[in-house]
């Protein structure tokens, strides 16, 4: 039963793949530039976070250009439900506790290769975002410090530009709530209101 439902992923997934080779040839030029094989893993995770990671749901965080070292650590992170939010240990503790390490790193190496998504900010709130985001506010740090001017993150610290507005809604609202525990962002989001966080989120979220 198990097999049969694996087997039946991975046909659907080579069937995509070769879809997308005749379409674009990106997805699958970009696994074989990694030295992985397109597998029941990555169909698995593609069936949530979409081709290539550019996922179209707005709960399901974009993977694509992310940063290797924090989808690595994340994905770890994940086997330790004590420190995610429920929803987060719902969804990801089931497919992230059976991984082995070295998947993991071949997961974040693919993720990371993939071009990323650029943000779209909404005005009118975007441009206090964008305040608040290189300048910080009374109680809240600067977020360009940790995440960079693009808000494109760097080894660990993750990128955050061009992320879905739904999913930084929630993250945002899990490490404020310490649902999400983490020693570095609960605290600049401890202070944030929900208009800081909507302005935050029209300037670096791509819907
Ligand atoms: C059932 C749908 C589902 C499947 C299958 C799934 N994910 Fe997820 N994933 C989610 C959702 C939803 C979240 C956001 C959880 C939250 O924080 O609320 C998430 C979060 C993540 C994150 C955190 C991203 C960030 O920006 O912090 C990573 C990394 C991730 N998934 C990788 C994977 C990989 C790799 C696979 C395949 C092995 C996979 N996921 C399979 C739904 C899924
Ligand atoms: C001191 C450095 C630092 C500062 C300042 C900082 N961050 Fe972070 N941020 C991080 C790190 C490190 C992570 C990864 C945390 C983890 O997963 O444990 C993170 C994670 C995040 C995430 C989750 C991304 C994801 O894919 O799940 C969001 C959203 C975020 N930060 C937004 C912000 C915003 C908005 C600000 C400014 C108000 C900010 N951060 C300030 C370091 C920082």
């Amino acid at each position: 039963m198990h097999i049969l439902r694996k087997t039946a992923q991975r046909d659907a997934h080579l069937a995509l793949c070769a879809a997308l080779v005749f379409a674009a040839s990106i997805v699958c030029g970009a696994a074989r530039a990694q030295g992985m094989v397109p597998n029941t893993v990555e169909a698995q995770c593609a069936s949530c976070h979409g081709p290539a990671g550019d996922s179209p749901s707005g709960k399901v965080p974009r993977l694509n250009g992310q940063n290797y070292a924090y989808l690595v650590q994340r994905l770890k992170g994940f086997r330790d439900i004590t420190r995610q939010s429920p929803h987060a240990a719902y969804v990801m503790w089931d497919v992230a506790s059976t991984i082995a390490d070295k998947r993991i790193d071949a997961l974040a190496a693919y993720y990371a290769a993939q071009p990323p998504t650029p943000p779209a900010p909404k005005a009118p709130l975007a441009q206090k975002g964008r305040d608040l985001f290189l300048h910080g506010a009374e109680g809240v740090p600067a977020c360009q410090q940790c995440h960079g001017a693009e808000g494109a993150g760097a080894g660990a610290t993750p990128r955050i530009a061009g992320q879905h507005a739904p999913y930084l809604n929630q993250a945002l609202i899990d490490f404020s709530t310490q649902a999400r525990v983490s020693a570095t962002m609960n605290h600049p989001a401890l202070r944030l209101s929900q208009s800081e966080i909507d302005e935050l989120v029209a300037y670096l979220a791509n819907d």
